[in-house]
């Protein structure tokens, strides 16, 4: 067992902060010998229950669960800051040829570990990714995400038409390479898989059957696409599937809607769209930094509050700017701002923050697994320097309560910001 002593934030069930100025995180195995979190709480009360654990002291850090990206693309970490006038140009420009270049598996390694590298510096120990069309895609990300230990979700994206020569797969083929792949990897260790068909417009009706057969066949695999994210996008999706209620409902049509499934954007939906939501038990990746670069929208809160469906924060990168939990959860205190109808302050900062923490792991049917530090769960945290610039100590310092101290970071932090991360119990290397 090990301990760290310092300030402690972690959530209650309601999504309330629980924050001890002066706590102490216990980390020790679990049965299954996973380092998990035995004990969490204020110091004084706590340390007398572990006599000779070794206490590591950090004072004037906090610790906090490590963030928690529920929608991110691997191979687009070098398409960040590509301008276009809206979705489709984007992927027809940059993103698919850029994508292509998956099909060397050597290059894909490299980026693999590029793009843990930066999840890590930012202070993210859980995603759910997106790989390209190549299946050696998704072995070059798991490979890399086992050997760091990471609890990452990903899978071999689904597209077999509207697509260029490159990324296109071909129908039978991509289903019995997603077969193959959730036998390689699905609760491998810490990995997931997930089941990815694109978006709507690139999969034939029968890849999305397939993908849905294959969602019932293992139903504890994830499933993640795009939706109702860009005007054109919709109107296309409209066309291609007239006989749906919905953009939304193609999916709910082809077996993919229920819980463990995420949807990337939900943007410009209706109350039925809200509402099968949540009768289905699927989740939203709200991707407000990709949705402000590419002028798709903006997430309506208030219809998710009305309604009550899963959601929770996603970077997008590469449509989305940055892989800094800070910066997603400032774009998101925007658009809630933007999509108010009354009044008054926009998402609330221990909201935003449980959005990318405990909030994604509900979405994603992790509770109690990953995204908090309630005892039983796994030893996956950061530790914050709220002195990390000059500004942000100034700022931090004058803090008179919890909801000041985060709006503080969610403002001014960046990845100088994150000390030190830790995954299951063990620091993990500077990359
Ligand atoms: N819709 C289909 N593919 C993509 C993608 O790669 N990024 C975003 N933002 N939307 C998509
Ligand atoms: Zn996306």
């Amino acid at each position: 067992m090990q301990a760290f002593r310092a300030a402690l934030l972690r959530f209650a069930d309601d999504g309330s902060a629980l924050y001890d100025e002066d706590g102490l995180l216990v980390v020790g195995p679990d049965a299954q010998g996973r380092k998990v979190v035995r004990a969490a709480g204020s110091h004084a009360a706590l340390h007398g229950n572990y006599p000779g654990v070794r206490i590591e002291h950090l004072p004037g850090k906090i610790i906090a669960p490590g963030f928690i990206d529920l929608h991110v693309h691997f191979p687009q970490t070098d398409v960040i800051g590509s301008p276009a006038e809206g979705l489709l140009p984007w992927l027809e420009n940059y993103t698919f040829p850029h994508e292509a270049r998956f099909a060397d598996a050597a290059y894909a390694r490299g980026v693999a570990s590029v793009f843990l590298d930066e999840l890590q510096r930012n202070g993210v120990t859980t995603a759910l990714a997106f790989c390209t069309s190549h299946p050696h895609s998704v072995d070059a990300l798991m490979e890399e995400a086992e050997r760091r230990g990471l609890r990452l979700i990903a899978g071999k994206v689904l597209q077999d038409r509207h697509s260029p020569d490159g990324v296109r797969d071909e129908t039978e083929q991509s289903l019995v390479d997603t077969e193959a792949l959730i036998r390689r990897w699905h609760k491998k260790g810490r990995l997931g898989y997930a089941i990815t068909p694109r978006f709507a417009p690139s999969c034939s009706e029968a890849q999305l059957r397939g993908a849905g057969e294959l969602a019932a066949r293992y139903p504890d695999t994830w499933i993640q696409s795009h939706v109702a994210e860009n005007k054109d996008e919709i109107r296309w999706a409209r066309e291609l599937f007239p006989q749906s209620r919905s953009y939304l409902a193609v999916y709910q049509d082809f077996g993919l809607m229920r819980e463990r499934a995420i949807y990337a954007h939900c943007i410009h939906f209706d109350d039925e769209d809200r509402l099968l939501m949540r009768d289905t038990g699927a989740a939203a990746a709200v991707s407000p930094t990709s949705n402000l670069f590419l002028g798709s929208g903006f997430f309506d809160y208030e219809g998710a509050r009305r309604i009550g469906f899963r959601h929770g924060l996603a970077s997008d990168v590469g449509g989305g700017t940055s892989f800094c939990p800070f910066h997603t959860m400032l774009a998101a205190y925007y658009v809630g701002r933007e999509g108010q109808t009354k009044p008054g302050l926009s998402l609330s900062p221990q909201n935003l923050w449980w959005q990318h923490t405990a909030g994604a792991a509900q979405a994603l049917g992790l509770e109690g697994v990953v995204g908090n530090l309630q005892p039983g769960c796994e030893a996956d945290f950061v530790v914050i320097d709220p002195a990390a610039t000059p500004l942000l100590a100034r700022k931090t310092a004058n803090a008179r309560d919890l909801d000041e101290l985060l709006f503080s970071l969610i403002v001014l932090g960046d990845d100088r910001a994150i000390d030190r991360v830790v995954i299951e119990g063990a620091a993990a290397a500077a990359p």
